[in-house]
């Protein structure tokens, strides 16, 4: 897509596509503004996704929600997830890292996608939750299901990886439910836990605030691990990030920046605005992307080129705003974390470049084969 935004960029940087009904934005300045302005753009995407409580009630998770019910949704989590917090928790995803890696089939080659950088995002959220050892299979098991995709574009494949996910929601919002009734005397310090005691929340919200962790926060962080193997391997500097030479945590900002897992947000317009000479409309659906804001001249020095020593880098792939990611600390200390368990345990790694099918709407790869040495 990137030929695509640079292009655009040039030629119309808010545009209008008649095909889909929908503005598409592709500077930063604007994709600030919409991200951020949240009183003319709502995240609330025409309430389609609203959910319902077991007693029928409507309920809605942070991530669709303005403020000031915004931090209702959110404030009570907001410190699990900061920095310092987590740091605490860091050998502990060290040592999930490691038993990740131990589980790896195959003697010297596999497929990093599936067998690395989709596991460990499940087993450390899976943790800190706290589901429990006995039903960790089933959870990954529903994980999978919540992010399957078709095997190919036929009716009946796309049929069957809905039913697939449907029935995942179903059963994972049913467990969810059954472990928050669980845990609702406050005994653990799990963030099920910390949910069941937040008494601001619904049942229903506590429930969609657990599922809300899985889906926003698996794929993305999946992604960003094949897509850091990928650029590391393309520019050839794996072994300089094994040895120090390059700064890992910068280089997965440079990660984020130039292959962001999420490529673009969409919000709805709340009122007529203007944004760079063109008339945004009430109720007008308004896709700003990441992709391309992240690789706008205006704020990067040349911004097509992958350079892991960038600094400043003020990428946006986590958003801006309200809604900046809850995960995003998590997400980058799993990052870290990953490729220095990684890069000390094998000797050599090797990803095989030929051939790859980068995803479109979350971008990553279906699939990455590595050679490694131990
Ligand atoms: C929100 C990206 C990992 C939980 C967001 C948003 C982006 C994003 C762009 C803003 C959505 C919007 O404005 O509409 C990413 C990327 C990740 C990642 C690129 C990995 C590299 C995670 C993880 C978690 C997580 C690991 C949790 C475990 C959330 C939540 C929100 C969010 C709960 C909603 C926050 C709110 O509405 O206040 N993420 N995310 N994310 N993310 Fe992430």
């Amino acid at each position: 897509p990137f030929e695509w935004y640079a292009e655009m960029r040039r030629s119309a940087p808010v545009h209008f596509d008649e095909e889909r009904q929908h503005w598409d934005l592709f500077r930063y300045e604007e994709t600030n503004r919409v991200l951020t302005d949240y009183e003319s753009f709502t995240a609330n995407r025409a309430g389609s996704e609203n959910a319902t409580d077991d007693d029928g009630a409507m309920f809605q998770t942070m991530i669709m929600v303005d403020p000031p019910g915004h931090d209702r949704l959110r404030g009570f989590v907001n410190e699990r997830f900061q920095p310092g917090t987590l740091r605490e928790y860091q050998p502990r995803i060290e040592e999930l890292t490691e038993e990740v890696l131990d589980q790896i089939d195959g003697e010297n080659r596999f497929d990093f996608v599936d067998e690395f950088a989709i596991r460990l995002p499940i087993t450390i959220i899976a943790e800190l939750l706290g589901i429990p050892a006995e039903r960790r299979d089933e959870f990954k098991e529903w994980s999978d299901a919540l992010v399957a995709r078709p095997e190919d574009g036929s009716e009946s494949s796309i049929k069957r990886s809905q039913e697939r996910m449907q029935w995942a929601q179903q059963q994972m919002g049913q467990y969810f439910a059954q472990l928050l009734e669980e845990r609702q005397d406050g005994s653990g310090d799990d963030l099920i836990t910390l949910a069941a005691t937040t008494e601001e929340l619904s049942r229903g919200e506590q429930v969609g605030f657990c599922m809300l962790l899985l889906v926003a926060g698996n794929i993305t962080t999946t992604n960003l691990l094949t897509n850091a193997l990928w650029c590391f391997e393309e520019r050839g500097i794996t072994d300089a990030i094994r040895t120090g030479e390059i700064d890992r945590k910068q280089a997965i900002e440079e990660v984020l920046r130039y292959r962001s897992p999420i490529q673009s947000l969409d919000r709805v317009a709340l009122e007529d605005v203007e944004l760079n000479g063109r008339q945004i409309r009430e109720g007008d659906v308004v896709t700003a992307w990441l992709g391309a804001a992240n690789r706008d001249p205006e704020l990067f020095d040349a911004p097509e080129e992958f350079r892991p020593e960038r600094s400043p880098n003020r990428h946006i792939a986590f958003g801006k705003g309200v809604h900046y990611c809850l995960g995003a600390p998590l997400a980058r200390i799993e990052a870290d974390v990953a490729f220095d368990v990684l890069l000390d345990r094998f000797e050599t790694i090797e990803a095989d470049l030929t051939d790859l099918q980068p995803l479109r709407s979350l971008y990553g790869l279906e699939s990455l084969t590595c050679t490694i040495e131990e």
